[in-house]
């Protein structure tokens, strides 16, 4: 099987926050994927910007080294890298000062026909002073876009804030608010899952679905990124975003095609379906915890205290939660969602549980017939597995036994999955805004986390300790077990 590369148009692709680490471990290698692939046209041209002052060639040392570092050697062969590499320049600009922007002007200046696209690899606190200098300094096109990375803001109140201030340069068609998840070849496949087969929409139901789990287990503590994971946490970071994502394509109506906007408005209808956090459900169905020294698979590491040195930080680094959904397809199936870092394996999965056969036609010599379950792993192994019932083979009698059809994509498809970045990257040159989160959904994502935030401020609730490598702490399997559930936990370990 082949992948069909469909090359793009010509662009300038600007990227501040050029040096960071996002530049570095996603950002380059996913161009340079593109380019290997011949899906970069001669007139693409990329960019770096940030405070550091840096020559065109320190740049492309830095890029060199990202490849090398990111990216197979079989597939960066050297003529292909100096390719790349001379795609890349390099001007030293600061958000907040005019420092530099008239360089950038000059440079674009004679390209304002191609498309032109900036990234924001910053904090979302310099959002909006990049904007207002891109639009003082009339580098705002016609043909422009501008992408922004999660976190936007701390709280519906500051996404607002950030929202308002990329609007005043950017209408919202140019923005892309990206979500990494949503690029993820398996968050793809649910869509073509659900909506290219008849086999489940019959069955993608209350009636026939006991309760669907969405785990996004991470091995890592905060590793390098200690100083913003401090002031995020699980739920900022992970919950309000990709898990929310996730939620949305499972739970959605089918759209009426797949545009942008067909796409988002089904996933809006989700989000304001969620059943607010009352009291009640802010008692009973939330867990936060925060990792104590313990082990990974690499041996003894520290706990999250120890990482950040600072003993008094309340900042959770693993959420469990029960979420519900006020409408006539969903009502009386709960979402379970957990996330943690420091947790034994890296998996990100949706299981969706069916329910039980209403009748046993077997006797009890048969085993009693277990529930039908669907698997959607995102990674790793990225692929899609069925449980079935079936007769164990052979005479002896009815005897049934729980079977898998299990498909890896890899093994299929035998072709390299592209990181998400790539995806996304080509979507914005493109101009499909399908996988990018529109603002009323980033608003309506707030409005229910919103709560869960004021709850744990006002309450002397700590975060619940667990040991690194473990499944996050013992109220989080409560939290499930209590409803009669059990966490899928298969091949976990
Ligand atoms: C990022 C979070 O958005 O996603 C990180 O900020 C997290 O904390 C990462 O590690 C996980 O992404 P992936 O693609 O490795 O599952």
């Amino acid at each position: 099987m082949t992948t069909r590369i469909i090359p793009v148009d010509d662009f300038d692709l600007v990227i501040f926050g050029a040096t960071g680490d996002l530049s570095q471990r996603k950002l380059l290698p996913a161009l340079f994927h593109r380019d290997e692939q011949g899906q970069l046209p001669p007139g693409a041209c990329i960019i770096g910007t940030s405070r550091k002052a840096m020559s065109d060639d320190d740049f492309r040392a830095f890029a060199a080294e990202a490849i090398a570092s990111h990216v197979k050697a079989s597939a960066a062969p050297k003529e292909v890298v100096e390719r790349f590499l001379s795609r890349l320049s390099y001007y030293a600009a600061e958000a907040t000062k005019d420092d530099g922007w008239l360089s950038l002007e000059k440079e674009l200046a004679d390209r304002k026909d191609v498309v032109r696209v900036f990234y924001l690899a910053v904090g979302p606190d310099l959002f909006g002073a990049i904007c207002e200098r891109l639009g003082r300094h009339g580098l705002v096109t016609e043909k422009s876009r501008v992408v922004v990375e999660k976190p936007l803001g701390k709280s519906g109140e500051s996404a607002n804030a950030v929202n308002n201030a990329i609007g005043k340069v950017f209408a919202e068609p140019s923005i892309y608010r990206i979500d990494h998840y949503l690029g993820k070849e398996t968050v793809q496949n649910l869509m073509a899952l659900r909506f290219a087969n008849v086999l489940f929409e019959p069955l993608w139901n209350h009636n026939y679905i006991d309760h669907v789990q969405i785990t996004v287990a991470e091995t890592l503590g905060v590793e390098g990124r200690a100083g913003y994971y401090d002031t995020a946490g699980a739920l900022r970071d992970m919950l309000q975003n990709h898990m929310l994502q996730l939620l949305c394509l499972t739970a959605m109506e089918p759209p009426s095609c797949l545009s942008a906007d067909a796409v988002r408005d089904e996933k809006l209808k989700v989000l304001k379906s969620l059943k607010p956090m009352t009291a009640e459900r802010l008692e009973h169905h939330i867990v936060r915890g925060q990792y104590r020294a313990g082990a990974s698979q690499s041996g003894p590491v520290p706990g999250y205290l120890e990482e950040l040195g600072n003993a008094a930080s309340e900042t959770e680094t693993f959420v469990a939660l029960k979420a519900e959904l006020r409408s006539w397809r969903w009502n009386g199936t709960p979402f379970y969602l957990r996330t943690g870092k420091r947790l034994p394996s890296r998996l990100s999965e949706i299981v969706v549980q069916f329910r039980n056969i209403p009748h046993n036609v077997f006797d009890i010599a048969a085993g009693p017939p277990m529930p039908n379950r669907l698997v959607i792993r995102l990674q790793p192994n990225e692929g899609v597995k069925l449980d079935l019932m079936i007769k164990d083979p052979g005479p002896g009698g009815m005897r049934l036994q729980q079977v898998p059809v299990d498909m890896t994509f890899k093994e299929v498809f035998n072709v390299r999955n592209p990181d998400a970045y790539e995806r996304l990257l080509m979507d914005v040159v493109r101009g499909n805004q399908t996988l990018f989160m529109r603002r009323d959904e980033v608003d309506a994502a707030w409005a229910w986390v919103d709560p869960i935030l004021d709850y744990w401020k006002l309450s002397h609730d700590m975060p619940k300790p667990y040991t690194a490598g473990t499944w996050g702490p013992a109220s989080a399997i409560a939290l499930i077990e209590r409803d009669g559930r059990t966490w899928h936990d298969e091949g976990l370990l």
